[in-house]
């Protein structure tokens, strides 16, 4: 395989990159080059380029270099465009369409043309796409950062001319790409559902990697903790640490805030603000001096003196020490921000051995589910950043489980994974597609503790699975497309040919190439009908005992809350009463989702049989737990997997099921065998 990379902003070059050298030289050239370095150990992958501008001026001879190498398989290799001169991504649309024409050039140069492109911002979409148009050569995507995202900071309206222009040139490269790469949740299910031409099917959410060996080994250095031990009457307390950025959107006010409200935290922790550094607070860029006063003036407040530590500077290298002080306090690590698009810091203090208190705003989603190394809160609420950090210090064995999740986290954001699953869906795309047989029988599962939960089973599951000519596989899940998507694909599960996700309320379908997935528009409208999500929202605010999920579990056509049993009653009653037509599904005790009253996975599993074509008796479902039931209730061929909860197995709805012997996976394959043995006696 043969990749091409196309990165046109900002000073590249193959070793000491010169980060903020121009506004552009930002994170995106170091994730490109590790990317690239990643991608060069692959067997599979036989040549990489990397495409850029060749420009001349002040900025360095090295940038009017034509190629550079970078490694045995890789080039960096610099073209010529429209000016000669450096450029500014605001001014880059002027250098397309020749960076363009030169690169088409280029590669009918080549032996051997690249077998796919993949284009790093928007503007280079477009070069890739008019290349498309030229040889036929498909190209996936990633963004990197979004104009839309950036011109909500700003705030104002009218949008500025020159996002306004990024912002369309990036709902052309979503509309052109194969496959879109993003690098967490709140990216592909938030920052892009902005834009019209999104399509959720073609994102697909790949962790970066991340250098953390540095936080892993860290060591405590004098300096560092000299530099924090002066503010404190009792510096050996537990420390309650955030470094970030005085801005607003760090939100260090709200852990202040935190801290002076609860004397039981006062009583039990220092707290430890690494804010930047600064020789004048008046003398600081941005909203940072504003916003550093405003911790001082709830410092004083709150009479935090002796309590609060933050230190005036710090050396760069003095951050592994930093994450080492608190860590040798057994302390706790939070991230209060308002929105954090990725979430760098908390993999870092996690590898240094801290649990997290981090923001569900963002991506800090993807790390505390996949390395459970921390509790999240919202950024709004001082009263539960503070009630968090209070749990994990008060249990030592939680305390233990989000320490232990660190050195997961390392595994996790490593570029060799994230090279491995991207080869695989690069090939997959390429390669052609067999002529599936025809579809004769369907196989919808629940996927957690149902497809997953046992990884022995899940291997055993895939095996079955390549042998079962003409069955369909599908999952239903609470989760949502992406997050069912990252799951699974962690877990090398079988890709199913149809997805059912956020409890029923969305359906996507694989599309031809084997790889994206299509929604399906036809269920989003029948379920629509009557659904006044603003109106069940309304009703349900403020109802005791009744607390929301993350943001990013709240979709159009699902509302989802912790709450019991006899909330999940109230709230039934209370949307009734309000004349609120919806469906309420509650499962393990504490999760209830609020539904537009014709969505389930039940329902959702009949579109998708009708759609198919299906008689009932060639339909298979597998769950374990409250939010299976709508699914398993109405199903001939039910089953239950030995582990269940909520009841399930003496459910009066569920006599007909098949309660399997068998856990997880396992139980799915005894009960699609026990009802084929029924199907057969009966034939
Ligand atoms: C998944 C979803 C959550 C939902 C739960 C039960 O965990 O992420 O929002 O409430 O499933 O359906
Ligand atoms: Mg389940």
């Amino acid at each position: 395989m043969f990749v091409l990379h196309i990165a046109l902003q900002g000073c590249l070059r193959g070793d000491d990159v010169v980060y903020g050298l121009t506004a552009d030289t930002g994170g995106h050239i170091r994730y490109l080059l590790d990317l690239v370095a990643a991608s060069a150990q692959d067997r599979d992958v036989t040549r990489i380029v990397v495409a850029t501008r060749r420009f001349t001026g002040p900025l360095g001879a090295a940038y009017a270099v034509p190629e550079e190498r970078l490694s045995d398989k890789a080039t960096l290799v610099r073209l010529a465009s429209a000016s000669p001169g450096y450029r500014v991504k605001e001014e880059m649309h002027a250098e397309v369409a020749c960076f363009a024409d030169n690169l088409v050039a280029w590669i009918a140069a080549q032996d051997c043309a690249p077998d796919l492109i993949h284009a790093h911002y928007a503007d280079a979409a477009t070069v890739a796409a008019l290349v498309e148009d030229r040889l036929g050569i498909p190209f996936v995507f990633t963004a990197h950062s979004l104009g839309q995202v950036k011109a909500m900071m700003l705030g104002a309206s009218p949008v500025r001319p020159d996002l306004a222009r990024r912002i369309a040139t990036e709902e052309d490269a979503l509309a052109r790409a194969h496959l879109v790469i993003a690098s967490s949740r709140d990216e592909a299910e938030v920052q892009y559902a902005g834009y019209d031409t999104y399509d959720p099917g073609r994102v697909r959410v790949l962790p970066p990697g991340s250098d953390l060996a540095r936080f892993a080994a860290a060591r405590p250095h004098p300096r560092v903790d000299a530099a924090i031990d002066r503010f404190l009457h009792d510096p050996a307390k537990p420390t309650i640490l955030a470094l970030a950025r005085p801005v607003a959107r760090k939100n260090l006010a709200a852990l202040v805030r935190a801290y002076g409200e609860s004397a039981a935290l006062r009583a039990r922790a220092n707290l430890v603000i690494v804010a930047g550094t600064r020789e004048d607070i008046d003398a600081l860029d941005g909203d940072m001096a504003e916003t550093m006063r405003d911790l001082l003036v709830l410092i004083d407040r709150y009479d935090l003196y002796g309590r609060v530590a933050y230190p005036k500077t710090h050396r760069p290298e003095d951050v592994p020490a930093i994450y080492a002080y608190a860590r040798d306090r057994g302390g706790v690590f939070v991230n209060p921000a308002l929105n954090e698009p990725f979430g760098l810091t908390l993999l870092e203090a996690s590898a240094a051995g801290l649990p997290l208190v981090a923001t569900d705003s963002g991506g800090p989603n993807d790390i505390v589910e996949t390395c459970g190394n921390g509790l999240l809160v919202d950024p709004r609420a001082p009263g539960a950043i503070a009630a968090a950090c209070l749990r994990i210090l008060g249990d030592p064995a939680l305390y233990a489980r989000c320490v232990a999740g660190g050195a997961r986290a390392a595994a996790t954001y490593d570029w060799d994974r994230h090279a491995a699953r991207y080869h695989g869906l690069l090939r997959d795309l390429l390669a052609p597609r067999p002529v599936a047989p025809p579809t004769r029988q369907l196989l919808v599962c629940d996927i957690d503790n149902t497809l997953i939960g046992c990884e022995a089973a899940l291997g055993i599951f895939r095996r079955w699975r390549s042998r079962q000519a003409g069955l369909a596989f599908g999952v239903a899940t609470g989760r949502s497309f992406h997050s069912a998507m990252a799951v699974l694909e962690q877990q090398e599960s079988p890709r199913p040919q149809v997805m059912i996700t956020s409890v029923g309320s969305e359906i996507y379908h694989l599309d031809g190439n084997g790889v994206t997935y299509t929604v399906d528009l036809a269920w989003r409208q029948t379920i629509s009908a009557g659904w006044d999500r603003a109106g069940v929202h309304d009703a349900l605010c403020g109802l005791d005992g009744l607390v929301p999920q993350g943001p990013l579990e709240q979709r159009a056509l699902k509302l989802s809350y912790f709450g019991d049993a006899a909330v999940a009653r109230r709230v039934r009653d209370l949307l009734d009463e309000a004349g609120l037509p919806a469906r309420v599904i509650h499962s393990h005790g504490r999760y209830l989702d609020v539904l537009p009253a014709a969505a389930s996975k039940g329902t959702a599993v009949d579109h998708v049989r009708a759609l198919y074509a299906l008689p009932e008796h060639a339909v298979f479902v597998a769950g374990d737990s409250g939010n299976d039931i709508e699914m398993l209730r109405v199903r001939t061929q039910a089953i239950i997997v030995a582990n269940y909860s909520d009841d399930l197995a003496s459910n009066a709805a569920l006599q007909h099921s098949y309660v399997a012997r068998r856990t997880h996976a396992r139980g799915i394959i005894e009960g699609v065998s026990h009802f084929r043995r029924m199907l057969a006696h009966v034939g």
